[in-house]
């Protein structure tokens, strides 16, 4: 079981952490193949997404997580311009005491907004991205498909093309990838690109062609433009004839290589169709190991409260 009341990000998670959330999501993986996707290991749990952000796919994936193992669940959204920090989530969490949550899901456009609720409530706290800082349940699932695809996360290498620096999914995922033995390479423009990728164990490439060649995942990230300042690319159809995967560009990497991307696509971007619409491009399937990483997550995160009668 996991021995911590919170999920809020990557970074402090150890590899045996990981594998145990990896494992578990295999099990869930198998429920959610059954006819009836549903096990009552969470009943009479309370779990509360609160969404300070847009989302579709990470909000949906934990509120099937949380039905399908039986917990009772409401989302709440905020309305993309109520950025509420410090006051606002302090009442948040005495929202959250009064209507008797066991697990917060929060996505948060503040950087350490659910470290910061977790201090202040007894429930259990998951990030689902705060800020430019962590997506950990994201990073969770593309591990989980890589390893399915790959057999293995260790040695593979991973070219993560795109806006590195607004991402919490790169930053992420990078940390997770380097703890799993991946080797990561990033891409994009200098403009996009953090400092401080040295100490994130990454080669860092210029050309897109360079960063792609032989590798065994091709990662493509949409360009974060609400976080933006302006003048940090030159126009859209610029960046996509640099830095855009196409079918041309696909065709260096290894030639059973995947293709992931998070979502939302921009298609033409980014990414385009054809390659958006190939075998290659395993989307979908994150999306489906999505929910049963978030599963494996609510669960081993719950059981702790079980083996603690002290809690609650
Ligand atoms: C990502 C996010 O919100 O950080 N989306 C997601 O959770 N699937 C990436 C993005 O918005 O580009």
């Amino acid at each position: 079981m996991l021995q911590r009341k919170d999920l809020l990000g990557i970074k402090d998670l150890t590899t045996d952490e990981m594998s145990l959330i990896l494992d578990t999501a295999a099990a869930m993986r198998e429920v959610m193949r059954r006819e009836i996707k549903k096990v009552p290991t969470l009943r009479g749990r309370v779990v509360l997404p609160l969404f300070y952000e847009p989302s579709t796919r990470t909000r949906v994936s934990f509120e099937l997580a949380a039905k399908h193992l039986s917990a009772d669940t409401v989302g709440v959204s905020a309305g993309a311009s109520s950025v509420v920090k410090g006051e606002g989530l302090l009442d948040t969490a005495r929202t959250i005491a009064a209507l008797g949550a066991d697990v917060v899901v929060l996505r948060h456009p503040a950087a350490g907004a659910a470290e910061f609720l977790s201090r202040y409530t007894r429930a259990s706290v998951i990030n689902a991205g705060d800020g430019m800082h962590e997506h950990p349940t994201q990073a969770l699932l593309d591990i989980y498909t890589i390893r399915d695809y790959k057999g293995t996360v260790e040695g593979v290498t991973v070219a993560v093309i795109g806006d590195i620096m607004h991402s919490r999914v790169a930053r992420s995922n990078i940390w997770g990838l380097r703890k799993m033995g991946a080797r990561v390479r990033v891409c994009g423009p200098a403009t996009l690109l953090p400092a401080g990728l040295d100490s994130m164990e990454v080669e860092v490439f210029r050309h897109v062609e360079e960063a792609v060649a032989g590798a065994d995942v091709v990662y493509a990230l949409r360009l974060q433009r609400e976080r933006f300042r302006q003048g940090l690319i030159p126009s859209i159809n610029e960046y996509a004839r640099l830095y855009g995967i196409n079918q041309e560009r696909l065709q260096l990497a290894h030639p059973e290589a995947i293709v992931m991307h998070p979502g939302p696509l921009n298609r033409g971007v980014e990414i385009s169709a054809a390659v958006a619409d190939s075998p290659q491009a395993v989307i979908a399937d994150q999306v489906a190991n999505g929910v049963a990483v978030r599963m494996a997550c609510l669960y081993l995160l719950m059981r702790r409260d079980d083996d603690d009668q002290t809690y609650h």
